[in-house]
């Protein structure tokens, strides 16, 4: 007999259940921190892994270390759905980006099959391991693998410790001389679904738990390296230092300028510094620090990017220091299917309630895999638009209402690739 079909408000209990215990595979006790390729990136594979095989999903790991969960087509093998998104985490994070995305995407399949309904496509889950970039300075890489767009320059890039990203796949048990294998064949996927929290205020604003994506705001990030001329606090007269740390302090503060006044949603943001030799009876002889500038079109970001490198010269010669600029990632903006946007829109409608669209200023894996496939993206109201911050939280039942609309949305597609 067919279980009955779970009411909003269950699985949204049952999602916030797989959400909490995600949260316990953490890199740092007492908070949830889980970087790519980390003891806790295993164990959340394990968990993930067991959650998908429950549901009868075939798991594998592709040589990236993407977590795949595969539901065959009801009758003759078709096309697939691709729903994904990422359980890697920034450090001292919340429990709900990108997991849940991931944990919909399961929830979603187990509704289907509780509700005796078939599909004329599989469904494969990815759980990518590699969307923040906090290990290594290559964020959405492992999307970019699914995409076939994964730049093997990535793998020479070390973490804090001096390992190269290729060594630690190699570590985690991946075959980093097969990325190319990670591709996924572009004829045989439908589409791409992500379910993620806003991260942002405006649903909560507009009263409503659900929103579809326009477009992803481009972004660009970079390491900045200042140097100047280490020496003694105690000795060195202030008319006579090159200190790179101060440097760095105009710097950002120009930054800030500079992000203020542009236009199109511009942000601009110094997120990460590290000051050597970092002792505190030295005055600093060289700033690593990282950059990361978006906005919602491409030419406000573009401006920026070539002023605060302008700007940053100018002081840097001022001072007496130099400055080195170091692209790690340059993404355009990034528009969303409309096919999907609009499938995404009739599942929101169908829940009652008024249907807006927002653009994202976060990134998410939708980015790389809109390279390759139609993409398209499921908004979910955020407490106070609070994120990257362990405080991010969501109403449990607008994380149910977002498993609800997701299954009625691959149900639209269902239709229409029937139809087709
Ligand atoms: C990912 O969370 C990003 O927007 O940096
Ligand atoms: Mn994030
Ligand atoms: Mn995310």
């Amino acid at each position: 007999m067919t279980p009955p079909a779970r009411s909003p408000a269950d699985l949204g209990a049952l999602a916030q259940r797989l959400l909490d215990d995600l949260a316990l595979a953490t890199d740092e006790p007492g908070r949830v921190t889980r970087t790519y390729l980390s003891p806790a990136h295993a164990r959340s594979i394990e968990l993930v892994g067991g959650w998908m095989r429950e549901r009868g999903l075939a798991t594998r790991l592709d040589a990236v270390a993407t977590l795949r969960g595969r539901r065959e087509a009801d009758g003759p093998a078709g096309r697939s759905v691709l729903i994904g998104s990422h359980i890697d985490t920034v450090v001292d994070a919340g429990k709900l980006d990108g997991c849940f995305g991931v944990v919909a995407g399961i929830l979603a399949v187990e509704e289907i099959a509780r509700r005796g309904l078939n599909l004329p496509f599989a469904v494969e889950i990815l759980a990518f391991g590699d969307e923040e970039g906090v290990r290594f300075p290559s964020p959405l890489s492992s999307s970019s693998a699914a995409t076939g767009t994964y730049r093997r320059e990535w793998l020479t890039a070390r973490d804090r410790g001096g390992v190269t990203l290729e060594e630690a796949l190699r570590a985690f048990g991946c075959d980093p001389d097969a990325v190319e294998a990670a591709a996924i064949d572009l004829e045989g996927v439908v589409g791409y679904l992500e379910v993620h929290i806003e991260q942002g205020p405006r649903l909560e604003h507009w009263g409503l738990p659900l929103g579809v994506v326009t477009s992803i705001a481009g972004q660009t990030r970079m390491g900045m390296t200042v140097e100047g001329m280490a020496g003694h606090a105690g000795t060195v007269p202030m008319d006579l230092r090159r200190d790179a740390f101060t440097g760095l302090a105009e710097i950002a503060l120009t930054v800030e300028r500079i992000g203020r006044q542009g236009t199109g949603d511009l942000v601009a943001t110094i997120g990460k510094v590290a000051v050597r030799p970092g002792a505190g009876n030295t005055v600093p002889g060289r700033v690593e620090a990282s950059l990361d500038v978006r906005a919602s079109a491409d030419a406000p970001r573009l401006v920026a990017l070539d002023r605060i490198r302008h700007e940053a010269e100018r002081i840097a010669a001022r001072r007496g220091l130099t400055i080195a600029f170091e692209r790690h990632v340059d993404v355009p903006t990034c528009p969303m299917d409309e096919r999907l946007q609009e499938a995404f829109s009739r599942a929101v409608a169908s829940l009652g309630g008024d249907l807006r669209r927002l653009p994202s200023g976060a990134g998410h894996d939708a980015m790389a895999m809109a390279r390759r496939f139609p993409s398209a993206m499921l908004f979910v109201r955020s407490k106070a638009g609070i994120s990257h911050n362990p405080l991010e939280w969501t109403d449990p039942l607008d994380l149910g209402l977002a498993v609800e609309a997701l299954v009625r949305t691959l149900l639209d597609l269902a239709d229409a690739e029937g139809r087709a």
